[in-house]
């Protein structure tokens, strides 16, 4: 009879051993979609590992990048204040994941427009994502808007991306015309990133 194929079960206990698994399992070529998703949802949030990444900013979500991924993935913390979201985007044919730390989020899923953008945006679908849960999408999947759609609760959320990268399209919702726009880092690794490095066109 044939035995069903053993996965490995891993539950991380600390925000650290999360990020040592992922070097594992990122440290080949082929990334396993199912296992690092299951991953990022078993590690059960806790404000005392991450605190030191959240930093908010009064008028927009703040980037803050927990682990280069030795260069195989970026890992960071995102913070939203009430009512904060991102422009509908697209992931540079990266994977992204995105797991929820604290409060709620909204995710928007769109079509992607023609090629010279065709109006209004198609909406394909609408979830909110709750505490611990894990989501995915890459460009095959489509565009999708983050919201904190709270107006009394900040949410923070951790998001890995791989491969890493530093720019994306916006898109605009009535038209489906798209910008390129560069990704910045509010703060790298707890240190807050000098202003004069900061470029103003966030995806938010
Ligand atoms: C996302 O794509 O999940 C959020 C937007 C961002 O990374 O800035």
């Amino acid at each position: 009879m044939e035995q069903p194929v053993q996965t490995e079960v891993w539950k991380p206990q600390t925000l650290e051993e999360l990020i040592r698994i992922l070097h594992q399992l990122f440290s080949g070529d082929k990334v396993n979609i199912d296992e690092v998703q299951t991953l990022m949802e078993s590690y059960e949030s806790k404000p005392e590992e991450w605190t030191k990444y959240a930093q908010f900013d009064q008028f927009r979500y703040t980037r803050n990048l927990v682990d280069k991924g030795n260069g195989k993935f970026n890992l960071m913390v995102l913070c939203w204040g009430e009512g904060h979201g991102s422009s509908i985007h697209d992931h540079t044919d990266s994977h992204c994941f995105m797991k929820i730390l604290q409060g709620n989020l909204k995710e928007t899923l769109f079509e992607w427009p023609g090629k010279k953008g065709s109006g209004e945006m198609v909406k394909k679908s609408e979830r909110v994502l709750r505490e611990n849960h894990c989501a995915y999408i890459n460009d095959s999947i489509g565009l999708h808007r983050v919201e904190n759609p709270s107006h009394t609760e900040t949410a923070v959320s951790l998001h890995l991306y791989s491969p890493p990268f530093e720019t994306c399209h916006a898109f605009d919702q009535r038209t489906g015309h798209k910008q390129k726009v560069k990704m910045t880092f509010y703060s790298q690794l707890g240190e807050r990133t000098s202003s004069i490095t900061l470029v103003s066109k966030e995806n938010n």
